[in-house]
């Protein structure tokens, strides 16, 4: 499946003739970046054990896995999250791609921990996930694949509370590694779901060539569903003008066709024992024509 993402040539034991390069492994994961050079002496091997949760802008990696009604926050806040039930910008998403996306393959583009892989993963899809993150791509693989059987969430500033990685090991069906969305490793329509998650409000310049990456990458009739946040400057208050508006033009200008949404479902996330925090995000689902 994977290909040069240099040249889009292919790849031979991870080497592309074309590209003139072989692309390296860090602990196992192989490193498909245009410079794997400059990465890998920037960021030393690394077990999965010690990729910490906060260098991936996350408080810890269990809780991004789980329902919001888990959470167990006091009085009105916990029984607020408690009706949330399942919903989350994840869940809708996949609800979408249940809905809408044909059968085969999955990716998940700027994966994080791999909350969504897992959920493409036991939706029976071959599924493959990356992040331009070395600690998030490890933190996932240990995660997801069983290496990480424990792990710690931060109960206070100070405190931190071991847990058991709540999950059932994926032994087949994941593919994950080290990747840049603007120039994704895969050949053209390789993908019947792909998926982007939260990932665009961090990109700047390269929004556009994502983009057309993801749309390259699916096949006709496969679905993009991406998740975003109302970023700052512009909130979420009822008289702004989405920053979506020119997302949805932009997609239908690639020849994605929107065809399911869902404004201001409600994302928590979690902090430390009593701190949480609420964004509203807008889910899309688009078909390529
Ligand atoms: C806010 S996190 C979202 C993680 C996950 N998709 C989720 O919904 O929980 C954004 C992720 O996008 C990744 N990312 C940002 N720019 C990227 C790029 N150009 N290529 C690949 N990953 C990228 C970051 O490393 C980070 O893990």
């Amino acid at each position: 499946m994977y290909c040069c993402p240099r040249t889009g040539g292919p790849l031979k034991d991870w080497h592309s003739v074309t590209g003139q390069v072989t692309y390296p492994m860090l602990d196992g994961v192989p490193v498909l970046l245009v410079d794997p050079v400059a990465l890998l002496s920037s960021h030393p091997p690394r077990s999965p054990a010690a990729a910490e949760a906060t260098r991936c802008g996350l408080p810890d990696p269990i809780t991004p896995h789980l329902p919001p009604s888990l959470f167990g926050a006091p009085s009105g806040f916990g029984q607020w999250l408690t009706s949330l039930g399942e919903v989350s910008p994840d869940s809708i998403a996949a609800g979408f791609a249940a809905k809408h996306a044909p059968p085969g393959a999955a990716l998940d583009v700027g994966c994080g921990v791999g909350t969504m892989a897992r959920r493409m993963v036991t939706s029976g899809r071959a599924t493959w996930a990356f992040d331009r993150s070395p600690d998030a791509v490890l933190l996932a693989k240990g995660l997801l694949c069983g290496t990480l059987q424990q792990t710690v969430i931060p109960t206070s500033r100070r405190g931190l509370r071991r847990v058991k990685v709540p999950f059932k090991p994926i032994t087949a069906n994941l593919e994950i590694c080290i990747a840049d969305a603007s120039r994704p490793p895969f050949p053209p329509g390789s993908f019947a779901w792909v998926h982007l998650g939260d990932v665009l409000d961090e990109l700047g310049d390269d929004v556009g060539d994502v983009l057309v990456a993801c749309e390259g990458m699916l096949k006709r009739g496969g679905l993009l569903t991406l998740s975003t946040s109302y970023g700052a400057p512009t909130s979420a208050s009822e008289t702004s003008t989405p920053p979506e508006e020119e997302l949805l033009e932009a997609l239908e200008g690639l020849g994605l066709q929107v065809i399911d949404q869902q404004d201001r479902v409600p994302q928590v996330s979690r902090d430390f024992d009593r701190g949480y925090r609420v964004r509203f995000m807008h889910i899309i689902a688009a078909r390529k024509k």
